[in-house]
């Protein structure tokens, strides 16, 4: 949420700026700007909406003096339109300081009053405009660079990842951050910040990464690293665990569509790494605790939100059904305003795609604090949380750029698949050969996935007819029940067409009321202990002359009576189901939003990696 780079010693540095901010543009794209070293002043350019925009304004139009400083940003707006006056950077009122600013300062008001009452003129409606001028205001009063940045950061109540530069230090690039991710990226004679990896791994693998209340002071071939009080820190330099990011479409029209089509390889990976064999117990390591610990393990909380939200809603089914341990499974945002319940036998599990999710961040944070033993599982390892993990479960989707989650998704139901199977076998809760059956039959999911993707003309059927409605409900139950919520979610965020999931028997007990032959419902049937009920649920929608579309392996007349629309894939056993089920929820989102002409990996309004409250 909101993108921030910064360079410093680099010869192009409007270039890498550019660069920088395409790669963070899944942060957000409401506005996008940059300031540079111009002369003796330093220089904004700034556009409404996306990185083009800003990159035509620019055209021809940046000269700056390379190898000094210069930042760059990208912004999803919290407070303030998205308009060209609220675009970052700000500057302060003698153009001595310009910042990038990622985060809420919650106490702006208050600090702008101040500001105010001593002739400050604001320009903007940001919160983060207070910075820049409190910055100038302590430079005034006779303060050097960096103590004038500490100075106003004391000042500061709530988060912010910031890049500062200024005009009278144009060797230095300053930055510091509490409770937004940022870091600071080691080259050669050149050095750089970003809010995430792939702004800067062209560049160099060698990141520091900032922990809270913490400066960073950069100069082309050194830094140092700074508490609050003027400190200097020791910080190690490490290693970023990925390559280049290649940002192709592959031939795919957009990164949602190429991101759906790796989901059998992303799974099969996953089983490569951790499931060599199917008559052998399965040894996730990087679950640290002792044998003792898991045999006594009595009660999970799992916290998360969105997709990994209903993701965790997969996994308390399976670890209920596999292990009989309760799982609680809880919205980050409603969890941190809770009283945090955690157990002498109880673990947390935090699930993030980014691992940057400020809610979730939050939560594990607290539960961790109350002695919890946190275990996170996300798509990136080199992410806050999980730095904060006790254990760490990555997840190896690859670097996901559409905004809408798809293959993490997947990733993240493999993860819950193999801890469910861990803690039955640890446990003795299953029989052997069920374990063992289950094993092979993980193994066929991806070939299975591969069936639905390459036979997609009914979804792209089901799509044409319905891409005008402005209602859909989905319905499940059981395990399928998150898939139904994960379904509606999808179609909502990318075709903005009001979308809901429900538990099936739950229909009758208020939303039947809405159905009419405007609405479509689509049924999530798996064959298993739920079918029959999906499916008389499914009737009773079919009476109210709803429209009504069937995900299922099942193939008979009855229920080419019912449905309208019967969306086929293989048959797996209901435990997998939502492996299944969710590939041609995903393609229908997907193909609505296309006829649409929807900006779909882009959507309106979003940005991929949340990282304010
Ligand atoms: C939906 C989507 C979001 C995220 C949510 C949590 O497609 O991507 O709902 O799932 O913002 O993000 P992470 O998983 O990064 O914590």
């Amino acid at each position: 949420m909101c993108g921030i780079v910064g360079c410093i010693g680099h010869e192009k540095s409007v270039a890498f700026l550019l660069e920088g901010l395409e790669k963070l543009e899944y942060r957000g794209y409401d506005s996008a700007g940059i300031a540079v070293h111009g002369g003796d002043e330093l220089k904004v350019y700034k556009a409404r909406g996306k990185l083009e925009n800003l990159r035509n304004l620019l055209n021809g139009n940046s000269s700056s003096y390379s190898l000094k400083a210069g930042i760059g940003h990208i912004r999803w707006a919290t407070h303030g339109v998205p308009n060209e006056t609220n675009a970052h950077p700000h500057i302060s009122s003698e153009n001595k300081v310009s910042i990038v600013h990622n985060g809420i300062i919650e106490n702006y008001k208050e600090l702008k009053r101040e500001l105010s009452e001593r002739g400050v003129e604001f320009k903007s409606q940001t919160d983060t405009e207070v910075i820049a001028h409190l910055i100038e205001d302590f430079l005034n009063q006779g303060h050097e660079f960096c103590d004038a940045i500490r100075h106003a950061l004391k000042k500061l109540d709530g988060a912010y990842a910031l890049g500062v530069i200024f005009k009278e230090d144009p060797e230095t690039l300053y930055a510091a951050r509490k409770s937004a991710p940022l870091i600071v990226g080691v080259g050669k004679n050149r050095n750089f910040i970003a809010s995430d990896a792939p702004a800067i791994l062209e560049h160099t693998k060698r990141v520091i990464y900032l922990e809270d209340n913490e400066i960073a002071q950069i100069k082309s071939s050194s830094y140092k690293i700074l508490d609050l009080e003027g400190n200097i820190l020791k910080k190690k330099v490490e290693t970023l665990p990925w390559e280049p990011v290649s940002v192709s479409k592959m031939g795919y029209k957009h990164f949602m569509l190429k991101e759906i089509h790796e989901q059998p390889d992303v799974i099969r990976q996953t089983l490569f790494d951790k499931l060599r064999s199917t008559d052998q117990p399965l040894n996730l390591k990087e679950v640290k605790l002792t044998r003792q610990q898991l045999e006594n393990l009595d009660r999970i909380q799992v916290i998360a939100c969105g997709t990994s939200l209903h993701a965790a809603l997969v996994g308390k089914y399976l670890i209920e059904e596999f292990t009989g341990v309760p799982v609680d499974v809880e919205a980050s945002s409603e969890y941190i305003y809770k009283r945090a319940i955690v157990s002498k036998n109880s673990i947390t599990i935090g699930v993030s795609q980014s691992g940057e999710t400020a809610d979730t961040l939050t939560a594990i944070k607290q539960a961790k604090a109350k002695g919890s033993h946190v275990l996170v599982i996300t798509n990136r390892p080199d992410s806050t949380m999980a730095r904060e993990a006790d254990s760490l479960l990555p997840v190896n989707a690859g670097f996901e750029v559409s905004v809408a989650a798809t293959k993490s998704y997947s990733a993240q139901l493999m993860a819950f698949y193999l801890l469910a199977i861990f803690l039955a076998e640890i446990k003795n809760s299953l029989p052997a050969e069920r374990i063992e059956e289950y094993k092979k039959e993980l193994i066929q999911l991806p070939q299975k996935i591969e069936m639905i993707l390459s036979n997609k003309e009914k979804i792209h059927e089901c799509a044409i007819k319905f891409h005008n409605t402005r209602n859909f409900i989905y319905i499940a139950r059981g395990i399928n029940f998150p898939v139904a919520l994960e379904g509606a979610l999808k179609l909502k965020e990318i075709s903005y067409i009001n979308a809901t999931g429900y538990p099936a028997g739950e229909l009758k007990h208020g939303p039947i009321a809405m159905l009419d032959e405007t609405i479509p419902v689509l049924s999530v049937l798996a064959p298993g202990k739920v079918y029959e009920k999906v499916l008389s649920n499914s009737e009773e929608s079919k009476a109210r002359n709803a429209n009504m579309i069937a995900v299922t392996s099942e193939e008979n007349e009855h229920l080419e009576q019912v449905f309208d629309f019967i969306i086929n894939i293989p048959y797996t056993d209901e435990v997998f189901s939502p492996i299944l089920t969710t590939i041609p929820l995903q393609l229908l989102a997907y193909y609505i939003a296309e006829f649409l002409g929807k900006d779909i990996d882009q959507p309106r309004n979003l940005a991929k990696s949340v990282t304010v409250e």
